[in-house]
């Protein structure tokens, strides 16, 4: 039987949501099912809209995370939409996390 972690889902206001992950599911399939919204945007690893940031735990990937550089995933960062939790996780989660991740030209 598929192991079933808890993913604490770390939002920057302070506040933050446990939600059950199967075996099966990807971070951001947990958080739906539990009617959580995160952001997302290709759903394959390509577009870095649904990064967040590990905290604790560990994921897997069923394929590669183009939209992570190396120092991306050396800092944390990962993706929801195809980052499938192994363990219990706690992971920072919003439109912030993308938006610390890339640096912004226009500031
Ligand atoms: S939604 Fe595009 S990388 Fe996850």
């Amino acid at each position: 039987m598929a192991p079933t972690p808890t993913l604490t889902l770390l939002w920057r206001d302070g506040s933050e949501e446990a939600v059950r992950a199967s075996g099966e599911s990807t971070v951001l399939e947990a958080a739906e099912s539990a009617a959580i919204g995160l952001p997302f945007g290709c759903r394959t690893g390509a577009c870095g809209t649904c990064a967040g940031r590990s905290v604790e735990g560990t994921v897997q990937y069923n394929r590669p995370p183009r939209a992570l550089k190396t120092r991306h995933s050396e800092a944390g960062y990962l993706l929801c939409c195809i980052a499938r939790p192994l363990t219990d996780c706690q992971i920072e989660v919003g439109a912030d996390v993308r938006a610390e991740m890339v640096s912004n030209p226009w500031k």
